[in-house]
């Protein structure tokens, strides 16, 4: 019987977003989305089964009864009173890049925890059930089970589906940190603030479904500018959306604009390049991957800019090692 499993899985930053969710019980996206797994996006996770309860949790060396650790004992909790677990685990999950800053750590730690729950299942699970039962833990966590460029389609129980491995992926990402803080208002919160006090949401919903119709053309004829283009609308349409909400929410700060706006000049001087920002103020560019050392390191000279990361494509959750 297996009583340690230990796995890794890599965020990913979304082309075109998931803000909204239809139920807040099943976490049912209200958009669909596209997103890219990063190979400097990582987290490993170990789960180890105790002979007794309470299950312990240690989220980057942080244990007691924070938020990120009662998200992880619910899960626990659902997966045993669903029949999918059994008994007690020590889970020890690190991420390897600053967390809660808008840098996918939802994404990467719920991949990494539901892939080492799935090796110790009461039955077998496949990678669509899988990356169903990481969407219910977080929305973006479905993608990051697959990896590589993945999709998530709205629907009644939706997992994510690789539309390109990361062997045919060309582009990558240079991650850009403007503030390293924890941030202050988490996604799931955000975006349910947003559905319910932003006069924009609805329009959101609808031109991101537009959106990701336009993406998976753009994806299937490689047409990277179109690609681009449409990553940054989606983007900015989902902040207008947030920044529309009573009260607001902005995630910007002076250093995020500084970054979109020499993005769009280093374009103009033909280093291609787009942008895109999660609930967070770090700005993450796309391009393609011999350009991402040099976007990088001009990065680097903007004032409030703490570290440019650059960040290839990377794979699915896996397993690591298993005892
Ligand atoms: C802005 O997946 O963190 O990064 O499902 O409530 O856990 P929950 O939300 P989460 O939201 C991600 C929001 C986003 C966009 C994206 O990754 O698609």
């Amino acid at each position: 019987m297996t009583t340690m499993v230990h796995a890794r899985a890599f965020g990913n930053i979304a082309l075109i977003k998931y803000w909204g969710k239809t139920d807040g019980n099943a976490n049912l996206p209200a958009t669909s989305s596209i997103s890219l797994a990063l190979d400097s996006l990582k987290t490993e996770t170990t789960i180890r089964q105790l002979s007794h309860g309470p299950d312990e949790v240690v989220v980057n060396g942080q244990n007691g009864q924070n938020g990120a650790n009662q998200r992880v004992i619910r899960i626990l909790d659902n997966w045993r009173s669903e029949g999918l677990l059994s008994g007690h685990w020590t889970i020890f999950s690190q991420n390897f890049f600053p967390t809660g800053a808008g840098l996918a750590s939802s994404a990467s730690g719920f991949a990494a925890l539901i892939k080492a729950l799935s090796t110790v299942a009461e039955r077998k699970l496949d990678e669509t059930e899988i990356s169903r039962l990481a969407r219910r833990a977080s929305g973006s966590a479905a993608r990051s089970i697959t990896g590589g460029l993945s999709a998530v389609e709205i629907g009644e129980n939706p997992s994510a589906r690789e539309i390109l491995p990361p062997r045919e992926i060309p582009w990558g990402m240079v991650a850009i940190i403007v503030d390293d803080n924890h941030k202050k208002i988490g996604s799931r919160e955000g975006m349910e603030h947003c559905r319910l006090n932003s006069p924009y949401y609805p329009a959101w919903v609808e031109q991101s479904r537009k959106d990701y119709k336009a993406m998976l053309t753009a994806v299937e004829k490689r047409d990277f500018t179109s690609m681009g283009r449409i990553t940054e609308s989606n983007c900015l349409a989902m902040h207008a959306c947030m920044m529309a909400a009573r009260p607001p929410l902005n995630y910007w700060n002076p250093a995020t604009l500084a970054v979109m706006h020499h993005s769009a000049q280093w374009r103009e001087e033909g280093l291609e390049n787009y942008f895109t920002i999660d609930a967070g103020p770090q700005v993450f560019l796309l391009a393609k991957k011999e350009n991402l050392e040099d976007l990088a390191r001009r990065a680097r000279n903007i004032i409030g800019v703490q570290q440019a990361l650059t960040a290839l494509p990377a794979g699915g959750a896996e397993i690591i090692a298993c005892g």
